[in-house]
C-alpha cells in the first residue's frame, strides 16, 4: 500500500509561510494534479514530500509509515523535475543505472532493469549516447526512465513537460500516463498550466498562496469551480459581478437583471460564464439575451472569439466554431448582435 498523507504540512521561510498547513491524501496509483500560479508553494511542496527540504509543522506519511525525517534515498521515491538534470558525461544507460549502482545491485539485475526501464521510454536505440546528443524531448524521457526504475512507491513529477515544444509535450504527457497507470504508482505531477492538469490527473489540487483552494476530479475544477480565483484559473473570461435580486435572479453591476440556476448563498458574487456558453443571434426563448454589438473578432483555428460590448457598458466573451469546422459565416466587429445564455449556464461564485 503506497498511499500518501499529507498532514497539515506547514513550511516556513523566516517570515514567509511558502506552505500553509496542507492537508492532502493521495490514494494507491492515483495521479494527483497540483495546479497553481507560479509560487504558490507547489514545488515547496513537492520536495517536502520527496525529503529534499525539511517541513516546519506536519507529518507525511507513506503506505501508514511516517517519513517525515527520513533523507530521500530512504523513501523510494522518483523524482522527475524541472531542469531534468542528466549526468552530463554518463551515458543514456549509466544515467538511468545510477540509482540502482547507489543500492548496490548485482551487475546483471542493473542491466535487465536498464534495458526494461529504457524500453518503456522506448530509448533502448539510444543507450550509449551522452546527455548532450539527445533532443530535449529524448532528455526528458531518460529522466523519466531513471525515475522510473527503481522501482518507487511514489512519483513526483515537477513541470515535467515545460522545457518541450507543444507536440512533444502532448506525446510525454500522453507517455506519462500511460505508464503510470500500467504500473499502476501513486503520483504527484505538479503544473502550472490547467490543460496539462485536467488532461494527465484523477484529481486536480488547486493551490493559492501556500493553500489549496478547491480539489476534485478535472470535471469538477472545470465546470464547477468554488472562487472567483479558481473560475479564471480554469479559463472562465466572462466573470460579472453583481448580487441576487430574489429567487434565480441576479443584478449585474452594469444594471442588467438576468436568471440564474437558484443558489442558496449571498453575499457578493460574481456570475462565471464560460465563452463556449454564449450565443450569438441564436433564438432560444427561454434564455437570458442581451443586445450587443461585436468589438473585436479573434481568430483562433478551431474557434472564433467575440469581444461584444453592451450600451450599458458590460464586455463578454463568446466563442464560437470556426467556418473551418463548420461554424457559421464571422461576424465583423461594429455589428450589432443578440448575446444569448442559458440561466444554468453560469455559476454563481464569491466574487
Ligand atoms: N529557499 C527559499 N527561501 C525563501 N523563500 C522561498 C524559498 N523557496 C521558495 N520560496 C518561496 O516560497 C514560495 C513558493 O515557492 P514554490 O514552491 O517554488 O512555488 P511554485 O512551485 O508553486 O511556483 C514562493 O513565494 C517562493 O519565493
Ligand atoms: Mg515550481
Amino acid at each position: 500500500m503506497s498511499d500518501v498523507v499529507l498532514q497539515s504540512i506547514v513550511k516556513r521561510y523566516d517570515a514567509m509561510t511558502a506552505v500553509d498547513h496542507v492537508s492532502l491524501t493521495i490514494g494507491e496509483g492515483e495521479l494527483v494534479a497540483l495546479l497553481g500560479p507560479s509560487g504558490c508553494g507547489k514545488t515547496t511542496t513537492l520536495r517536502m514530500v520527496g525529503g529534499f527540504i525539511p517541513v516546519t509543522e506536519g507529518r507525511i506519511l507513506v503506505g501508514g509509515r511516517d517519513l517525515t525525517h527520513l533523507p530521500p534515498n530512504k523513501r523510494n521515491m522518483g523524482f522527475g523535475f524541472q531542469n531534468y538534470a542528466l549526468f552530463p558525461h554518463m551515458s543514456v544507460a549509466e544515467n538511468v543505472a545510477f540509482g540502482l549502482e547507489m543500492r548496490k545491485l548485482p551487475k546483471a539485475e542493473i542491466a535487465a532493469k536498464v534495458k526494461t526501464a529504457l524500453d518503456r521510454v522506448k530509448l533502448s536505440h539510444l543507450a550509449e549516447r551522452l546527455p548532450k546528443q539527445l533532443s530535449g524531448g529524448q532528455q526528458q524521457r531518460v529522466a523519466l526512465a531513471r525515475a522510473l526504475v527503481i522501482e518507487p512507491d511514489v512519483l513526483l513529477l515537477d513541470e515535467p513537460l515545460s522545457n518541450l515544444d507543444a507536440q512533444l509535450r502532448h506525446e510525454m504527457k500522453t507517455e506519462i500516463r500511460t505508464l503510470q497507470q500500467q504500473l499502476g504508482i501513486t503520483t504527484i505531477f505538479v503544473t502550472h498550466d490547467q490543460d496539462e492538469a485536467l488532461s494527465v490527473a484523477d484529481r486536480v489540487v488547486l493551490m493559492r498562496a501556500g493553500k489549496i483552494e478547491q480539489q476534485g476530479s478535472p470535471d469538477d475544477l472545470f465546470g464547477r469551480p468554488a472562487s472567483r480565483f479558481a473560475a479564471e484559473f480554469m479559463g472562465v473570461t466572462n466573470l460579472l459581478p453583481g448580487e441576487l435580486a430574489g429567487v434565480g435572479r441576479f443584478r449585474l453591476a452594469s444594471g442588467e437583471e438576468v436568471r440564474v440556476h437558484p443558489v442558496g448563498v449571498g453575499g457578493d458574487l460574481s456570475l462565471a460564464l464560460r465563452p463556449e456558453r454564449l450565443a450569438l443571434n441564436a433564438d432560444e426563448p427561454d434564455h437570458n439575451a442581451l443586445p450587443a454589438v461585436v468589438d473585436l473578432a479573434t481568430y483562433r483555428g478551431l474557434v472564433i472569439d467575440y469581444r461584444v460590448a453592451t450600451a450599458s457598458g458590460l464586455v463578454l466573451i463568446a466563442r464560437r466554431p470556426s467556418p473551418a469546422v463548420g461554424g457559421p459565416a464571422p461576424l465583423k466587429p461594429g455589428q450589432p448582435v443578440r448575446v444569448s445564455w442559458h440561466p444554468d449556464a453560469g455559476t454563481l461564485v464569491p466574487a
